[in-house]
């Protein structure tokens, strides 16, 4: 077998800043020379910017630019990654759209379902018929993803046999459609936009580990959202006081490198949200 197809490749989404970028920092770290990992990206300075800073510390991170909002720019990176590598060993989609204060959520909703989740919804239809055996496909959500953080009324809208992929998608555009018509509130949606947009994150990936749970298991794929925590990044820091709890990114993406390198064998977790190395419970 070449180099080419035994050296295992790494990508992660939104990764010239904050958690992402710690993320690329530790899998070029832990992958070693014999790894390949793509630093990506939606706006090309700002990527190329943070690979020279990993490239200054001694790592060799390759920048591809990705913007999990355009259907082109993510079916163009996972062509490349398919035409250089043809396949990838471990997979982080950790972008997301910032909540701005003292601008309405309602105002802000609609972008950020549409890069949080319908880009969730991209990656894995990109990215997925890429996974090598035994590869590691991670969503960054947090713990808000848990369904027990949700009305009752809403749990059918995120769980449930008949549930597919595009089914959570719909159901995000419905909570979309129902802020912007006021009717949210009366409807059980909470206030807090990351609720439900990362309990519909959570769903993708217990749809998508179930749907696959044959092919999957018999390759050794493991599937999973993470929670790494609160952390001290530009997104986070606008809405605490006091960030003396936060950890730092690269102390965050230990938990979720750990789990997106789980080696060959490992059956657990799996099609779970996973916070410190545990799952967390889903309802
Ligand atoms: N921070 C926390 O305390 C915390 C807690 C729990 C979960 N999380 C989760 O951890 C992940 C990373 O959070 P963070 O705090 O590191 O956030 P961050 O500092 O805001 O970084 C987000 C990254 O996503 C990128 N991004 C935004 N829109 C994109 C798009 N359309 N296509 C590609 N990339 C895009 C941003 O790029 P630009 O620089 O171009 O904007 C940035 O690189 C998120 O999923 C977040 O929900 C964070």
């Amino acid at each position: 077998m070449s180099s080419a197809t035994t050296s295992r490749i790494a990508l992660v989404t939104g990764a010239n800043q904050g958690l992402g970028l710690a993320l690329v920092r530790g899998l070029c770290r832990e992958l070693g020379t014999g790894g390949t990992v793509y630093l990506t990206a939606r706006n090309a300075e700002r990527g190329q910017e943070a690979c020279t800073r990993l490239k200054g510390e001694g790592l060799s991170p390759q920048f591809l630019p990705l913007d999990v909002t355009d259907d082109t720019s993510v079916q163009a990176a996972a062509e490349a990654v398919r035409s250089r590598h043809a396949g990838i060993d471990i997979v982080i989609q950790n972008a997301a759209a910032r909540i701005t204060k003292d601008v309405p959520q309602s105002e802000q909703v609609a972008e950020f379902i549409d890069t949080n989740n319908h880009g969730t919804l991209r990656l894995l239809e990109a990215f997925t018929p890429l996974l090598r055996d035994n590869a590691r496909l991670v969503v960054v959500a947090s713990s808000f993803g848990s369904l027990r953080n949700l009305d009752p009324r809403l749990h059918a809208r995120f769980e449930g046999d008949g549930l597919t992929l595009q089914g959570v998608e719909r159901a995000l555009d419905d909570y979309v459609a129902a802020v912007r018509a006021g009717t949210a509130q009366s409807a059980g949606w909470p206030d807090w936009i990351n609720v439900p947009s990362k309990v519909g994150q959570v769903a993708s990936v217990r749809v998508l580990a179930r749907d696959r749970a044959a092919e999957f298991r018999r390759r050794g794929i493991l599937v999973n959202a993470a929670c790494p925590g609160l952390i001290d990044t530009e997104a986070s820091r606008p809405w605490f006081d006091d960030m003396s709890s936060a950890a730092t990114p690269d102390e965050a993406a230990k938990d979720v490198i750990w789990l997106a390198t789980l080696p060959a064998g490992t059956t657990e977790p799996y099609g779970e949200l996973v916070r410190h190395r545990k799952p967390r419970a889903w309802k």
